[in-house]
């Protein structure tokens, strides 16, 4: 019997259970000297001047919007089409997210879009690396400077990921933009556990995420554990309290070290996935622009319109082949739908619709809707890829075959 193939599974050895023992054993487990090493690797390897960490993206995403100045009442653009984090991060400074649609292709956001979308009360571009697909920053980063307004990066899924910029490959979290957010949830390409990390070449902001993210406080534990005088602190802000441990950043910078492997091996992988899955030219693959190189988080076909994608699912998952279904939209959930906390960049041209059903966001829907997610991780084999395009060939037939009668 053949053993079930997950959709993701952590990339993880011993290394990063020694690293962890011995912070535990350090007794020094939070916000010491294993956190520095990880900003200070981790901003080398993105190419950054500061890296911040803290407890996850979300933090991440809420802690960037409030030092890029978003303040209640003030609108974000954004996409519906990810998790929903990226829109909650908006709602927790009390802005108002206005969804744009995606690029059917790339699965990220569409320029023309956001141009449309920019009024009075944009404050910020919050723009999502999908999948780890790095989204047109080029363009994005143009409308943001035109308009004098901050882009905040999305790059949960984007770390090791690259974009040609002026004819040189970077890193994503250089930053392209203002300021980047990064997720080490264990579905992403590193992970410790939980955590998030947020990149910025503003010196003054990464002042202020310093503080935020511990509880405003005025004065860090290193700072105060290395003092030969007292020190007392003030707590000069209203802060959270977004820390990361040492625990996790000790396994973060091994997993830091095995970067490279990782996503050499993912872009095998999804090669592999491209060049195979041409037998159902039905079945719309994933797009690389010439400017991107994925660290492919995920890897995403769009099913034909005769493939039920539920069916499919369930039909792999019968073979042991666990996949996931499209990117969420965020206005099509009880928590954004019901309440009306959105708004469609196109309200003011006529578009009242802040139902279920958005027609300005379809390439977003269509994507939710037919679109799956297939297994893709290191230590995946040769066959382990026949069996999921095996599976996906058969799902596929069964389904055009049962729609044609
Ligand atoms: C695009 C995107 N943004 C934000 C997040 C939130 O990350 P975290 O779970 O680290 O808070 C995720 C996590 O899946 C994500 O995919």
């Amino acid at each position: 019997m053949s053993q079930n193939i997950p959709i993701a599974r952590p990339f993880l050895g011993e290394e990063e259970a020694q690293a962890a023992m011995k912070v535990i054993k350090s007794g020094w487990l939070t916000q010491g000297p294993a956190v520095l090493a990880f900003e200070e690797a981790f901003s080398d390897m993105v190419g950054a001047q500061y890296a911040c960490a803290v407890s996850n993206c979300t933090s991440a995403l809420h802690l960037a919007l409030l030092v890029v100045g978003v303040r209640p009442g003030d609108e974000v653009i954004t996409a519906s089409h990810s998790f929903i984090a990226t829109a909650n991060a908006i709602r927790y400074v009390g802005a108002i997210p206005v969804f744009v649609d995606i690029e059917p292709d790339s699965y990220n956001l569409d320029p023309a879009q956001v141009k449309k979308a920019i009024s009075s009360k944009t404050k910020s571009i919050l723009a999502v690396h999908q999948m780890g697909m790095p989204c047109d920053l080029q363009a994005l980063t143009q409308l943001a400077k035109a308009h004098g307004i901050p882009l905040v990066e999305d790059a949960a899924c984007a770390i090791g990921s690259e974009i040609k910029w002026n004819g040189v490959w970077q890193k994503i979290g250089k930053p392209q933009g203002d300021i980047a957010c990064f997720s080490f949830h264990p579905r992403k390409v590193l992970t410790t556990g939980d955590g998030g990390m947020i990149t910025t070449n503003n010196r003054e902001w990464d002042k202020e995420l310093r503080q935020l993210r511990q509880h405003g406080m005025s004065v860090s534990d290193s700072v105060r554990h290395a003092s030969k005088n007292v020190v007392f602190e003030e707590y000069l802000r209203f802060g959270y309290n977004y820390r990361m441990t040492d625990i996790q950043a000790a396994v973060g910078l091994v997993q830091l070290g095995r970067m490279k492997s990782i996503i050499k091996e993912r872009r095998r992988l999804a090669e592999q996935y491209m060049t195979s899955l041409t037998i159902l030219p039905d079945v719309a693959l994933p797009a690389e622009p010439q400017w991107a190189r994925s660290n492919w988080q995920s890897f995403c076909v769009l099913l034909p319109s005769d493939c039920e994608q539920q069916s499919v699912m369930q039909s792999m998952l019968n073979d042991g082949i666990a996949t996931r279904r499209g990117i969420m939209c965020s206005h099509r959930e009880p928590a954004y739908s019901d309440h009306g906390l959105w708004r469609c960049w196109a309200s003011e041209h006529g578009c009242d619709d802040q139902s279920e059903r958005c027609l300005h966001l379809k390439n977003s829907e269509n994507a939710q809707d037919n679109a799956i997610l297939l297994p893709l991780f290191p230590g995946m084999t040769f066959e382990d890829q026949e069996r999921v395009i095996a599976s996906l060939v058969k799902a596929c037939n069964q389904e055009s075959r049962s729609n044609n009668g």
